[in-house]
């Protein structure tokens, strides 16, 4: 059986460990010590679908789970690498994780006797493979393509689809300068994946461009459909719904990554696209569009700010219904969720805040403490406030109708994501993006 090692067990590499778990004999590392114990209990510490449901199948096929590199993990076919790689507070990409991993696996792989394919997973600046990680790992005069092989292969799963997209990629990208290494990689995947499956080789700095071009591309077209909403809501009688549905008829365009809405958050496109930023402007480059993808983004809580000020004459003292505090749906994730920033700056405006999740409301209460009230029925978020404002399109809140709405105090709407349907006069509907 294939031998794997995965070292950080985030979204992307528990989920890559519980699918693995299933095809091969695996070890999941982590440094966190809560985070080994709940998995070992077979208990996955963040919400996604179907990812406890592997957990136990993996860890019946023997995924087990350590805290430590040794020796031993790293005396395997493939060591994937799937550490967090935030930005510091200069906005530039924070590689601590990977060079402290990277000295690790340097010292403990001098006593290892196989040639372990080390494969760096995690959304790394164009040039961090070979121009960082390789010095340390041959720093005790360990060569590359003797004593191992170094792979760059991105990720591309979304949070809320996590297992369904590892275990079904779109693409794989395998990066690196030695055709055996990249072809003993391809060839595992092959062998897991569908015969139909898209595996791409090129090399280690391609891999890792191709990942930050990805997501400023959707980062970019969400953007520009938030600009085009901004618009619309100025355009009595238009949708960008109607918009987006007829642009995305051209083949050119698509459909997918068409939805108006609050502004992207999560773990990836804000961080991935501001590293790309610094890093442009590091080696020459001033990156306008870019810039101006990013700001457009976090000028868009101030478009649902000021539709929630065009339906009440004062909002001080008003008693405001978060609904959906996740930033996307089907996760607990509440990263760089916009519903968190909104709720900050109506805590500022004093507005009294009460909030709705189907998983968020733990990791939320942890950031506001007892400053909100939190609900755990949209009956009850709703009843006597002044207004709600839809955040995360949850399934759910696309149920919601007419008589949820009536036991507001003040019957207004906001529904950012446009999911809920009102045809009532009674209720102040404001969708946005929607001209009225
Ligand atoms: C993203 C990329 O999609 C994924 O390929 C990469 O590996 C990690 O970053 P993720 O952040 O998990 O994944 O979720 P995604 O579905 O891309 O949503 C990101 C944000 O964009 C969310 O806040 C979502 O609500 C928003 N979004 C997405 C829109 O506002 N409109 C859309 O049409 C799509």
């Amino acid at each position: 059986m294939t031998k794997v090692a995965v070292i950080g067990l985030g979204y992307v590499g528990l989920s890559l460990s519980v699918f693995l778990g299933t095809k091969a004999d695996v070890v999941g590392i982590d440094s966190n010590s809560e985070k080994i114990k709940s998995l070992r209990k077979g208990v996955p510490y963040f919400y996604e679908q179907d990812l406890g449901l592997y957990l136990k199948r993996s860890m019946q096929n023997g995924l087990i789970f350590s805290q430590e590199i040794t020796k031993e993990s790293l005396d395997r076919d493939f060591v994937f690498v799937t550490v967090g790689t935030p930005i510091d507070k200069k906005g530039k990409i924070d590689l601590s994780n990977i060079k402290k991993v990277a000295q690790i696996i340097a010292k403990n792989l001098k006593s290892v006797r196989t040639r372990p394919s080390i494969i760096i997973k995690s959304t790394v600046i164009p040039g961090t493979t070979l121009d960082v990680v390789k010095p340390i790992l041959e720093k005790n005069g360990l060569k590359e393509g003797i004593h191992f092989d170094l792979l760059t292969n991105p990720e591309f799963l979304k949070e809320g689809s996590a297992i369904k997209d590892t275990i079904y990629p779109h693409v794989t990208v395998i990066g690196g300068s030695s055709s055996y290494a990249v072809k003993k990689l391809a060839k595992f995947y092959a062998s897991i994946y569908s015969k139909n499956h898209k595996i791409i080789q090129t090399n280690n700095v391609t891999a890792e461009a191709i990942k930050y071009a990805a997501n400023s591309f959707l980062a970019a077209r969400i953007s520009l459909i938030n600009s085009l909403a901004n618009i619309c809501q100025r355009l009595p009688g238009t949708n960008v719904d109607k918009v987006a549905e007829v642009i995305g008829m051209d083949p050119r365009i698509g459909t997918q990554f068409l939805k108006a809405g609050p502004g992207y958050g999560g773990s990836c496109f804000p961080k991935d696209l501001q590293a790309l930023i610094s890093f442009a402007n590091s080696i020459g480059y001033n990156p306008v569009l870019l810039d101006a993808i990013k700001s457009t983004n976090s000028d868009q809580v101030f478009a649902v700010m000021n539709l929630i000020k065009t339906g009440l004459d004062r909002i001080q003292g008003k008693k405001i219904a978060i609904l959906g505090l996740s930033f996307k749906e089907n996760t607990d994730d509440i990263r760089e969720s916009v519903s968190i920033k909104l709720i900050k700056l109506l805590l500022k405006q004093k507005c009294k805040i009460s909030v709705h999740d189907p998983k968020a409301i733990e990791n939320t209460r942890n950031v506001f403490g007892d400053k909100l009230s939190y609900h755990k029925t949209t009956q009850d978020v709703l009843k006597d406030s002044d207004c709600a404002v839809v955040m995360t399109p949850w399934e759910e809140y696309k149920k919601l109708g007419r008589k949820d709405f009536q036991i507001m105090k003040h019957p207004l709407v906001i529904d950012t994501r446009r999911i809920v349907r009102v045809d009532d006069e009674k209720i102040n509907y404001i969708g946005l993006g929607v001209g009225t």
